[in-house]
Formats: C-alpha cells, structure tokens, sequence
C-alpha cells in the first residue's frame, strides 16, 4: 500500500510552559535559528497534510503572529482554557471542521483519513520519523498508531502497558500509574497516528477521572481497544529525537543535539568542520563542497558557503554568502555578500548591504556597511565604508573614513575604478572620484574628483625653525637638536 497523505497534522502548543521561567511562550523558544514550534511545523510540512493545524492557548497572540510568519498555510485553533491533550485535539478539530477551534467548536465529525497529533515542543522530530509513524498505521489498518520510546529514565512519562501477546492495553500516565507500572521503561512519545473519524467519535468519551482532572489524549487509546478497534505501537529506533523540551537545560541539550545533527549533514554533504564542538550553526545554513570551517564559528540564518570558501576562526556571520573560494576570517558580518576569492579580517565587520566583488578585499579594522566594492578592490586597514559604490581594481589608503552622515541625512560616495587613494582620507559624502584618481594622504575630500586627477586637500605644511631652541630651552628636545645641527654643520666644514 503506499502512503496517502495525512488528511491533517495536529500540533498541540496551548501549554504554558511554566518550567521555562520565562515571559515568552515555550514553543518561541529558539534553537539553531527557528523556534522549538518553527522546527516541529517545518518537520510535519513535509508530509504535505492537507491541512496543518496548531493548537494555541497560553501567549496565544505572540504564538499565533509568529506562525503566520513561520507557515502562512498553517492555521492556528484556539483553546481557551488548557483542560488536557483530549480536550486540545476536539479544539483543533474544531478548526478543521470549519469552525475557529474555540472551546465551543466540538470537532465531532472529524475528517477522513488520517489525521497526525504530535506536541510543539519536540523540536527534535524529523519527517522521516513521522511518516514511518503513519505508514505503518495506514498499512496495519489501525483506529490509532502510538509513537513509543525506550527511555532510561521515564519520569514523568506516560507508561505504554502490553498485553501477553504484546499488543498495547493502554497508556498510563506517570502520576496514575502504580509501583509496578512504573517500572515500565516504554512510554508514550505524544505523537499518535489516528483515523480521523474514529479519533473524533472516541474523544466525545474522554473522561476526566484522574489525578490531575483533565481529558487525557491517551486515554483514546483505550477506548478504541474496548470497541474492538485496531490499536497499534510503534517503537522510535532514536528515542533522542523524541524529547520534549520543558526547562532550559533541556533547551540547551536539544540546541546541541540538533547542531551536531545540521554538522553532521553539512560535513555528509562535503564540507570540512574542524571544530564540531565550538562551531554552531542554524538550520537554514547551506554548504557547497569543500568548504571550511575554522573553530569558533557562528553561521546564522540562511548564511551560505560556496565550494571552497574558508570560515573562521572566531566569525559570526548572519544571513551571509560566501562566494566560492573567498577566505573570510575573525569576522563579524551580517546580511553581507562576499564575492569568489574575495579576503575579508582579521577583525572586519561587515554590516547590512556589504557586497564585495571577486577577489575583493575588506581587511584588518576595517568596518563597511551599504556599500558595493568592485572587483580586485581593496580595503586593507583600519577604515569606515559606508553608503559608498568603489569600483573596480582600486586601493584605499589605510585609516579612510567615507564620511557618510551629515547628522540628519546619509549620503553617498562614489569612488571610481583604478583609483588610489591616500592614506587618512576623508571622503566627505555626497562625493564623488573619478576613474584613475589619485588623492593625497591626509586629505579631507569635499569637492568631486574629475577622472585622472590628483585632489590634494591638506594644509601647506610651514617649517618654523628654531622653535624649540627658543620656546623650549634646556629641554632634552632642545639639547637633541643642537646635536643634530652640530652635526651637520660639522659635516658640510670640509667644503
Ligand atoms: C504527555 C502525555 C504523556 C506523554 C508525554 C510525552 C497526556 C495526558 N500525557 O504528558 O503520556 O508521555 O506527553 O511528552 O497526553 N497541551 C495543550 N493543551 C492542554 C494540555 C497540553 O495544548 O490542555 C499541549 C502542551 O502544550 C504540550 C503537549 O500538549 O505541547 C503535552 O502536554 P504536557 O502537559 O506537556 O503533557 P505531559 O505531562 O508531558
Ligand atoms: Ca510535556
């Protein structure tokens, strides 16, 4: 039989998430670049359900605007008050049958087919898991289908309890279980396969006769056992990717664990890592072959590294490209295009709008922001770019400041192709240097350079000699000097 796409995907996130100990929902909680619920909804997109469904209830403003942004096509149920997992599925059936998934919707006829229910902040889960989870339900013609899990430490879990032949009876949670019970090392992942109809037939006879008064999901389960339905298990081979997240260690866990899972990929798809452990990177980052990374790295959002490129160390770049071969190191860039073979740091920062052209360089001090630098251009030392176009094969001369705001406004600079200019310049936007240019060190460029010329804007320089002999006599300066014009006087004697 092959696989029919699930009529829908319910994500359960209305919990509050107290262990957190945190003003901001569980489920926005970020690791490698997406929010616990950004991961587990990227993960249930790829079974393409027909419809994707998030169950919201605490700081379900702030849940519900970042999932317009993370899946616009999916939609968001509400439930008001969190009465159990039970209660949360009927709210995001209700959504399903047309209703808004407020507490009133009922979610009684449910939808053909088979309808996913896993929890938002398993951040872990990955697509291939959860569609072996609703292969083997659609194949074993099961009414539900429970993801299991082998844990060395259950605490807290829902026990899966089996019959002599093996089938499971039903779940039990933690706080109801009794001592033998409890020393069952299989428990219930929170991720289920259902038959939609079926699931929204027994769920009208979910209970609340338990420790805590609330409509436990599992309890389904049972339910449909005693109806004489088909209730199957299904074991996880990784029980890691599984965990739930309820406190911030464990936040930390999960963000290493899926690190090491994107490493793992990138290193799979050709590139060198030389540091798995003090090199982090997000979920969107890509990688062509051969490229490298250098210890003590960042690659945030959807930063990318052309074949051959070399990062690191020590850089943080954000939604960065790196162009083939380019070798960018100590570097703190941001929403920066670096071009093929282009050298960028030690210590440079490239801000917002930064691109570097081929073999371009942004070297040591040297800050840009805005700003397009051509081809073969460099930038070597110890100087601000910003709102400025160079173009090709030109040379600033170290510490240049592109003087760029008038304390109002920003302005542009435009410094042509072949130029060379000197060293402590500043370009006192809006300016313009000509193709070919010279400019002299020192100079403050106020007025446009026609091409080919030599702008020298500086003060004459003005020799006052004897000075220190008069104003500063007896001082060591004053003693050196007389030597040194002794010396030469002594000198020039022969003639
Ligand atoms: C649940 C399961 C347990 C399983 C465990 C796996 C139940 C009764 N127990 O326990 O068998 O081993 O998950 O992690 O289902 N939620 C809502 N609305 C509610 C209550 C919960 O949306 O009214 C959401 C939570 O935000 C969370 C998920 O459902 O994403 C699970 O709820 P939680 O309270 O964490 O259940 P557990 O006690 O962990
Ligand atoms: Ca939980």
């Amino acid at each position: 039989m092959s696989f029919i796409r699930p009529a829908a995907v319910i994500v359960l996130a209305a919990g509050e998430g107290t262990r957190m100990k945190s003003a901001t929902p569980k489920v926005l909680h970020d690791i490698c670049g997406r929010s616990l619920l950004g991961h587990v909804v990227a993960a249930c997109r790829e079974l393409t359900p027909e419809e994707l469904v998030v169950v919201v209830g605490h700081g379900r403003e702030q849940v519900t605007a970042h999932l317009a942004q993370a899946d616009p096509g999916a939609r968001a149920a509400v439930q008001h008050e969190q009465r159990g997992t039970a209660h949360a599925v009927r709210a995001g059936l209700g959504a399903l049958n047309g209703a808004d998934g407020a507490d009133g919707a009922d979610g009684a006829d449910g939808v053909a087919g088979t309808v996913l229910v896993t929890c938002g902040d398993i951040p872990m889960q990955t697509p291939e898991t959860l569609r072996a989870l609703a292969e083997a339900h659609q194949a074993q013609g099961n009414a539900v289908t429970v993801l299991t899990m082998e844990l060395p430490d259950a605490t807290g879990y829902g026990r899966v309890l089996r019959g002599p032949d093996g089938s499971v009876t039903e779940i039990v949670e933690h706080r109801d279980a009794s001592g033998a019970q409890l020393a069952v090392r299989e428990v219930n992942s929170g991720v289920f396969a259902f038959d939609g109809r079926l699931l929204a037939e027994a769920l009208g006879r979910v209970g609340t006769d338990n420790s805590q008064g609330e409509e436990y999901l599992p309890d389904v389960l049972r339910i449909l056992r005693d109806e004489g339905h088909r209730v199957g298990a299904e074991r996880a081979a990784d029980h890691r990717e599984l965990v739930g997240i309820n406190n911030r260690v464990q936040l930390a866990q999960a963000r290493r664990m899926l690190n090491d899972r994107l490493l793992e990929r990138a290193m799979l798809a050709g590139a060198t890592i030389v540091d798995p452990a003090t090199t982090w990177i997000d979920a969107q980052v890509t990688f062509e072959p051969d490229a490298l990374v250098h210890p003590g790295t960042q690659l945030l959002g959807a930063t990318h590294l052309a074949a051959g490129a070399e990062v690191g160390p020590g850089c943080r770049l954000t939604d960065t490209v790196v162009g083939a071969g380019a070798v960018v190191s100590n570097t703190v860039a941001e929403s920066a295009e670096i071009g093929a073979e282009a050298h960028v740091g030690p210590f440079a920062y490239l801000r917002p709008g930064t691109v570097l052209g081929r073999a371009a360089k942004a070297g040591t001090f040297v800050e840009m922001k805005n700003s397009s630098i051509g081809e073969g251009t460099k930038v070597p030392h110890l100087s601000y770019v910003g709102d400025a176009t160079i173009g090709d094969h030109t040379n600033i001369g170290a510490a240049s400041v592109f003087v760029n705001y008038d304390g109002e406004a920003k302005h542009h600079t435009t410094i042509g192709s072949y130029c060379k200019t000197g060293s402590d310049n500043m370009f006192v936007a809006p300016v313009t240097v000509g193709d070919g240019s010279y400019t002299a060190a020192g100079s403050v460029i106020t007025k446009d350079v026609p091409p080919g010329s030599l702008a020298v804007a500086r003060g004459q320089q003005r020799n006052i000699e004897g000075w220190v002999a008069r104003k500063r006599p007896g001082t060591a300066a004053a003693q050196a000097a007389d030597a040194a014009l002794a010396a030469t006087e002594h000198k020039e004697e022969p003639k």
